[in-house]
C-alpha cells in the first residue's frame, strides 16, 4: 500500500491523524506504518460510537446442566468413551494464551507467572502437569495447540522452550497467533503507540478457531484425525484438560459442544451462566441477570440460572467448521492504553482512557445447535488467577492448590 492509498483508507474511517508523523519517519518506519494500515480492520472502531444502540437479548430460558450426581453414576462409562476417543487421536487441547493479563499486572505472559512458594511453579507448568495426568491415563500423547498474540508470542515460545516444555513432547505442541485489533480513545480515534505504529490489542479469545485456521493449524489437526478440541484459559491452575469423563459425556449426549460449569456460590456471583436464548444454548453475563432471572426456579424448584462457565469448553470440530466464517459480536472493553500525546511523547495512563475491541469464545456457543453444561466440583477444578490479591487471585489459587495436595 502506498501513501495515497493509506491516506484514502484512513479518510474513509476518519482516522487521518495516523499519518500525522509520517514526514518524521525513516524509510523502514514508513513502510511499517503503511503495511499496518493496509492490514488493519478500522471498521471495528465505529462500533463504540453506536454502543447504546446494541440489540437486546433474546428470550432467555433455563438449560439443564448435567449435575455431579448423574456424572458420578455414569463416570465409568463416560471415562471409557473419553479415553477411547483420546487413544484414537480424536481429541486435542487448545490453550488460549493470547490475553494481556493486565489485571495481574505483570509484563510477562500470564503463563510465566510463578505461583510457587518453596520452589518454582509456573502457571504454564501447572497446566501441562494437569494435561500430563490424562496423557498417563490414556497412554498416548494429546496434541496441544497454544494461541499467543503479537504481544507475547516470542516470550511464550522462548519460555516454554527454555523449560523444555515442562516435560511435554514438543512434537505434540503447535503454536499459532491470534489477530490484533486497533485500540482507540472514547471517540473511536485509534491511538498511536509510536509515531510509526498504531496501538493494537489482541482481538479477544473468540477468534481462536479462525486464527487456528488462518495458520493452517486447524486443517492439520483435522487431517490428523482430531474431531474434538478442548479449549481452556491460561489462568485456571486447577482445571482438568482433555478430561476423559467430560469428553465421554459430551460425545455420549451427541452435543456439538460441552461447557464445564460450577454451581454459583451466591445468586449475584460475577460469573456468566448457561441458559437457552431463543431456544439455542447461550451464556448470560452476570451484569445482564435481572432480579427475575436471578430468582427464577427450574421445574425441580432449583435456581434456574445457577451454573457458571469457567472457560473450559469442548467443541466438535465439524460444527466449528460450520460457523468459522460467522461474524461474532464485538465487545467493547474500557482499558488503559499507552499512547503518544499531542507533542509526540509517550504516556502510560493510570486510568482507563479508551476502548479495545474483542470477540469472545462464549459467543461461539450460541452459534452451535447444542451444548452440554457439565458440572465440576468448584474447589477441585476452579482456581482462576486474574489478580494478585483478593478474589480470583494468586493468593486464592495458592490456597486451593494446597487443598488439592499440590506442593508450591
Ligand atoms: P481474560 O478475560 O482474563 O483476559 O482472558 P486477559 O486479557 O488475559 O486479562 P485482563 O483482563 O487483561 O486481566 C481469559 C482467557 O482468554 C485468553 C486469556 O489469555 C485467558 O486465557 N485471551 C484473552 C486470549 O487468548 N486472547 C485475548 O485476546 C483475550
Amino acid at each position: 500500500m502506498n501513501y495515497q492509498e493509506a491516506a484514502d483508507k484512513l479518510k474513509l474511517y476518519n482516522q487521518e491523524h495516523v499519518l500525522a508523523y509520517y514526514d518524521r519517519l525513516s524509510d523502514s518506519e514508513k513502510e511499517e506504518l503503511l503495511s499496518q494500515i493496509a492490514d488493519t480492520d478500522f471498521s471495528v472502531l465505529a462500533t463504540c460510537l453506536s454502543k447504546e444502540e446494541k440489540e437486546g437479548r433474546g428470550v432467555i430460558s433455563p438449560l439443564a446442566a448435567m449435575q455431579l450426581s448423574e456424572i458420578e453414576e455414569k463416570k465409568d462409562a463416560f471415562t471409557e468413551t473419553g479415553l477411547a476417543a483420546i487413544r484414537a487421536g480424536k481429541v486435542g487441547a487448545v490453550l488460549l494464551a493470547g490475553g494481556m493479563g493486565t489485571r495481574l499486572g505483570s509484563d510477562d505472559p500470564k503463563g510465566m507467572y510463578n505461583i510457587g512458594l518453596t520452589k518454582d511453579v509456573y502457571i504454564f507448568q501447572r497446566l501441562i502437569e494437569n494435561l500430563m495426568d490424562v496423557v498417563k491415563a490414556a497412554g498416548c500423547m494429546i496434541p496441544l495447540y497454544i494461541m499467543t498474540s503479537d504481544k507475547n508470542h516470542e516470550a511464550t515460545t522462548g519460555f516454554l522452550k527454555e523449560h523444555n516444555y515442562f516435560g511435554y513432547d514438543s512434537d505434540y505442541i503447535t503454536f499459532f497467533m491470534q489477530e490484533m485489533a486497533p485500540a482507540s480513545d472514547y471517540n473511536g480515534k485509534v491511538y498511536m503507540e509510536e509515531m510509526y505504529k498504531m496501538s493494537t490489542s489482541p482481538n479477544g479469545n473468540g477468534g481462536w478457531y479462525s486464527s487456528m485456521y488462518k495458520w493452517g493449524v486447524a486443517q492439520k489437526a483435522m487431517a490428523d484425525g482430531v474431531e474434538w478440541l478442548n479449549v481452556f484459559a491460561v489462568d485456571n491452575v486447577l482445571q482438568r484438560i482433555a478430561d476423559p469423563c467430560f469428553v465421554g459425556a459430551v460425545i455420549g449426549k451427541g452435543c456439538a459442544c460441552g461447557s464445564k460449569v460450577v454451581r454459583k456460590c451466591a445468586p449475584d456471583e460475577k460469573v456468566g451462566v448457561m441458559c437457552l436464548e431463543d431456544g439455542r444454548p447461550s451464556i448470560i453475563e452476570y451484569y445482564e441477570l435481572t432480579d427475575e432471572l436471578m430468582n427464577a426456579k427450574d421445574e425441580n424448584g432449583d435456581p434456574a440460572y445457577y451454573f457458571g462457565v469457567i472457560l473450559n469448553y469442548l467443541f466438535k470440530v465439524a460444527d466449528l467448521e460450520k460457523i468459522r466464517e460467522k461474524n461474532l459480536p464485538l465487545h467493547i472493553v474500557e482499558k488503559k492504553i499507552p499512547y503518544l500525546n499531542a507533542a509526540g511523547e509517550k504516556e502510560k495512563p493510570e486510568e482507563p482512557n479508551g476502548y479495545k475491541f474483542e470477540q469472545l469464545v462464549l459467543d461461539m456457543i450460541h452459534e452451535l445447535d447444542s451444548c452440554l453444561p457439565y458440572e465440576v466440583v468448584r474447589e477441585k477444578e476452579f482456581a482462576p488467577i486474574k489478580n494478585k490479591t483478593g478474589v480470583d487471585s494468586v493468593e486464592s489459587a495458592r490456597i486451593l492448590c494446597e487443598k488439592n495436595g499440590i506442593v508450591l
